[in-house]
């Protein structure tokens, strides 16, 4: 499949996207950390940040002080230097070679001890009871989504993104379906690889609600920067809410266009691909459409779900997003309005 450059336009806003994310309350920041593991990473940071920082600083102050010294020692006394210092000069650089090796080895420690403490500490939910666990795939490229259960009624399918109650531990149990991936909320936690017939853990809480974005954090291919995810952290009740309703089948479209879309959707090849749970679509190569119109975005976030953007997405994929593996099917265009109707009345 070739393909085709990022138009301007796609570019440019794409672009922003990024940049009011980023802005819009910290949606995406290390540094706003909304949960203890996170926040612990922010702690690491501000503290190799300060003591690295003075570091630095006292470098190039004693450089730039040497340089300047130096210079007029080459003015003063031209003729008689040598390569070798006077034996007091030779006392002394040996005297504060040894102090600067002994502080560095020190602060090295000290480093290694805090980031040590960190990765204990970012364990602390590992002995959880009872915790709720989120199974990640990675896929080119988007994030295949399963809440677990021991009870296979209570086991939910979505994709792109994860809801989460507050205050409550999560463990995100990550794999991948090909390539090699990284989940990665920097609100929530760092970076954790998907690899391919591995499973790698991760614990994860917010501490408040609030709306964050992650995205894929290890290059997986021509579209690894349009695959991101979205995190909703909400009340408890309101996860639970949100759970429940996700959990039930597509509801049976009554309208009769809603019900045209269904059997447009149906009769085209996009089964192959999609679930939607309620209906006889079982495809397990992409997304699980089952409530695709509460979520977000689109093709992983990379364009916001409308309807508009929807019917560009259906229509032409390798517009949006070149490379990506969801197949271009021709939708006679009577066919177009039902189907992008029926896939948003996907609540
Ligand atoms: Cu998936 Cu980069």
């Amino acid at each position: 499949m070739t393909a085709e450059p990022m138009k301007p336009a796609t570019l440019v806003s794409t672009i922003l996207l990024l940049v009011l994310n980023g802005c819009a309350g910290h949606q995406q920041s290390a540094v706003d950390a909304a949960g203890p593991q996170a926040g612990r990473i922010e702690t690491l940071f501000w503290f190799f940040l300060a003591i690295l920082g003075a570091v630095f600083i006292i470098v190039m102050a004693a450089a730039a002080w040497t340089l300047t010294k130096r210079h007029r020692g080459i003015e003063q006394e031209p003729l008689e230097r040598t390569h070798l210092p006077p034996p007091q000069t030779e006392t002394r650089l040996t005297r504060v070679v040894t102090i600067a090796t002994i502080a560095t080895v020190v602060i090295l420690f000290v480093l290694l001890v805090s980031s040590i403490v960190t990765g204990k500490g970012m364990a602390e939910f590992a002995n959880s009871k009872n915790p709720m666990v989120i199974e990640v795939t990675g896929w080119q490229w988007w994030w295949q989504v399963r809440y677990q259960n021991s009870d296979p009624q209570q086991v939910l399918d979505t994709a792109n993104e994860i809801h989460i109650p507050v205050g409550r531990p999560v463990m995100i149990r990550g794999t991948s379906q090909d390539v090699i991936h990284s989940f990665w909320v920097p609100n929530l936690h760092g970076k954790r690889d998907l690899i391919p017939s591995r499973i790698t853990t991760e614990w994860i809480e917010a501490d408040h609600p609030g709306v964050f974005r992650g995205q894929c954090a290890e290059f997986c291919g021509l579209q690894h920067a349009h695959m991101s995810v979205w995190v909703v952290a909400e009340p408890g009740d309101k996860f639970q809410a949100w759970f429940n309703s996700q959990l039930q089948p597509a509801p049976a479209p009554t309208d009769p266009v809603l019900q045209r879309g269904q059997q447009v959707f149906l009769n085209y090849a996009c089964v192959y691909c999609h679930t939607i749970r309620g209906t006889t679509a079982a495809g397990q190569n992409g997304p699980d459409l089952t409530h695709f119109g509460t979520r977000q975005g689109l093709a992983a976030n990379t364009l916001p779900n409308s309807m508009g953007n929807l019917g560009g997405w259906i229509v032409n994929p390798q517009s949006v997003k070149p490379g990506n593996h969801m197949a271009t099917i021709a939708v006679n265009p009577d066919d177009l309005q039902p189907l992008l109707q029926y896939l948003q009345s996907l609540k």
